[in-house]
This record gives C-alpha cells, structure tokens and sequence, in this order.
C-alpha cells in the first residue's frame, strides 16, 4: 500500500509518500517569518503558493524512484487541529488530488500522526505519549479504541510560551533552541511558578513570569528556571499517566522534544520507573508529511477514508474523537 501525505497545519508545509516499510519521497517549504511570531494568514499564502511545486516536485522524485502515480492509493491530509487558514489551503489541494487521481481521500487527526510516526520509527507499541509543540501539549495514551487524553496545557502550548517569552527578551523566532542554549549557561535558580491542576498543566504564567524575571536576573538563569519548572511540570504529569495505565513505554513527539534538557529529565523518570523511553530522529519529531502519510495508510489499511462530504477541516480536531481502527484492542 501506498499513501501520499500533506501536512500543513502551521509553518511548515510538507508532503510525502510512504509505504509500509519506509518514507519513499518527500518534499517540505518551511514559512520563516521575517519578524515575530507565526502570522495565520501569512503562512497559509505561503501554502498556497508553493502547494503545487511541492506535490510536482514529490511526484517527480517518486517517479524518480521507479514508481508510477498510479501506485498511490489514498491521498492522506491534515485535517485539523492547526490554523484555519492553512489547513483549508492544505485540505483543497488533497481533495484536487485525490480527485484527479481517482483515488480515496482520508482526513488525519494531526496529533495521531506525530504519535504514529513515533510508533513507526521506534521500538514503541503501546507508549504514554508526551506530545509537545508550538500549539500542544498533551500526555495521551490508547485505550479501549482511541487515544486518550490523559492531561493538556489548560492555555498555551509549551512551545508557544517558550516563544513568547524569547520574543519578550529580544530573541527571534523560534524561541524554543534559543531557550535551551541560554539554559546551559545559568548559575542559579529563580522560582517561578508550577502549575499542575489534576492532569493537566497551564503555561501562560510561566512565560509572564519568565519575562518579570529578566528585569532582575540572568536571561541565562530565567531561561535555566524557565525550563526547569515547565519540563518538571510535563514529566511529573507523564509519570502519573504511566502509574495509571500500567504501561511500561515513554514516546517523545512534537518540535520541543528536541530539548536535550526534556529528553534528560524523562529518561531519569523512566530509569527510575523501570520504564522504556523512545524518540524518534528529529525530523520525525517537528511536523512533517511522512507523519500524515503513515497515518492514513494505517487508516486507509484497516477501512478508514473520508468522503469529500466530510473532509472539511477542524481547527480544534481532538485526537481522542478519532475511532483507531487500525490497532486491535483487547479490552473491547
Ligand atoms: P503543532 O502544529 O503540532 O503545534 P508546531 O507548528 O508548533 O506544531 P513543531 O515543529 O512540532 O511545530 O514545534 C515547533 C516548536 O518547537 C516551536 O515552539 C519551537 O520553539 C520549539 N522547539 C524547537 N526546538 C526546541 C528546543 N530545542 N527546545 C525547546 N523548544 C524547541
Ligand atoms: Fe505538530
């Protein structure tokens, strides 16, 4: 089987296809903004304007590799959460496509892809997910058919505050990296607050905090704090998803996995728990379109497309609303 996939639900527009045993061709344009953060309508027109030498330039490298449009079975897209304007850009060139080929149309849920990506590209089979980008941030874990969303940022996504904040201190987009490098070079410790409301995390007044702090402390050491406070707030909610479900397996997914600091904090949990912990390469962890592609070929496998009726997109698609039809479930 074989799946050609869009991903485009922020800054990043990317398009693969994939079987079931590797990523056969890919294609990514990345939206910079010249200045500030993500501008939902910026980048949805850098979407559309590089939409189909994008899709031309993956089918010229397929074919490159011996294999005819043809073979594609499904065309895969990203239905949603992300920026309305960039996933309608990205749902209309899938539905011309999927059109023009004759071929089925499968919506995937953004989140499910990172998470099966992880799952493709690393030992993980049944994982706690600890899923952390610009706009999520969410511990998520399958269960009886779906995938659970066992805690979330009840504002921000981590890696939005992360920005944010750098953007307050005078650090171009994206802050995240530049966090991290800051971080290395601190000398103490400036309290911030943890916020843990059940399961669940808030980001928003960590990131005002963070800028407070620079009008009396290191940028270093507000950035070492920064992160120290977050990552225990996302570790510590992990950690209790896997008290939970009794599952023994930690997968890393989303653009701040990227954070050494994070992966070191969560190693020593696991360690602790007796724990596995899987990261897939970094260019499996930030969006991509092999992510989308392997995911409708799990769904488009096990019976799942979406007719052009219902593929209109959802900027607050919820993972936990999708029926995973493509694991077999022992508890059902
Ligand atoms: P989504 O649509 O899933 O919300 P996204 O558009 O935010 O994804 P990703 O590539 O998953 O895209 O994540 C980008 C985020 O990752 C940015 O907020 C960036 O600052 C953050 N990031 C990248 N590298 C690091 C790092 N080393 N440490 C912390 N954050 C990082
Ligand atoms: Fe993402």
């Amino acid at each position: 089987t074989t799946v050609l996939g869009i991903e485009g639900t922020a800054w990043n527009l990317s398009a693969a296809i994939v079987d079931e045993d590797d990523v056969i061709a890919e294609v990514t344009e990345t939206y910079r903004p010249a200045t500030g953060g993500i501008h939902p309508r910026e980048a949805a027109q850098h979407h559309a304007m590089y939409a189909s030498t994008v899709i031309e330039r993956l089918l010229k490298e397929f074919r490159g590799k011996c294999h005819h449009p043809k073979d594609i079975d499904a065309i895969a897209f990203s239905q949603g959460p992300g920026l309305g304007a960039c996933l309608r850009t990205v749902a209309t060139s899938a539905r011309a496509l999927a059109m023009s080929l004759d071929i089925p149309l499968v919506g995937v849920n953004h989140c499910i892809g990172h998470i099966e990506i992880g799952r493709w590209k690393t030992p993980a089979k049944d994982p706690v997910v600890l899923y952390v980008s610009g706009g999520n941030s969410q511990v998520l874990a399958h269960r009886a058919g779906k995938y659970r969303i066992f805690g979330e940022t009840l504002d921000i996504g981590i890696g939005n505050a992360l920005d944010k904040f750098a953007r307050s201190a005078g650090l171009s987009h994206p802050g995240g990296p530049k966090v991290e490098e800051y971080a290395k070079n601190a000398t103490g410790y400036v309290k911030m607050p943890y916020v843990v409301k059940g399961m669940d995390f808030s980001f928003s007044g960590l990131s005002t905090a963070a800028k407070d702090a620079l009008k009396s402390s290191s940028i270093e050491d507000v950035c070492y704090s920064f992160q120290e406070n977050a990552f225990a707030m996302l570790v510590e909610v992990t950690e209790r998803a896997l008290a939970h479900t009794g599952k023994s397996e930690v997968l890393l997914a989303g653009g701040v996995g990227a954070n050494m600091r994070l992966r070191e904090m969560l190693d020593v949990m696991c360690d602790d728990r007796g724990a596995r912990f899987y990261v897939p390469e970094r260019k499996f962890m930030g969006d991509n379109g092999a992510m989308i592609a392997y995911t409708g070929l799990l769904m488009f496998k096990s019976g799942t497309t979406t007719p052009i009726e219902n593929s209109h997109v959802d900027p607050s698609f919820r993972p936990d609303t999708v029926d995973v039809t493509w694991i077999a479930d022992k508890h059902q």
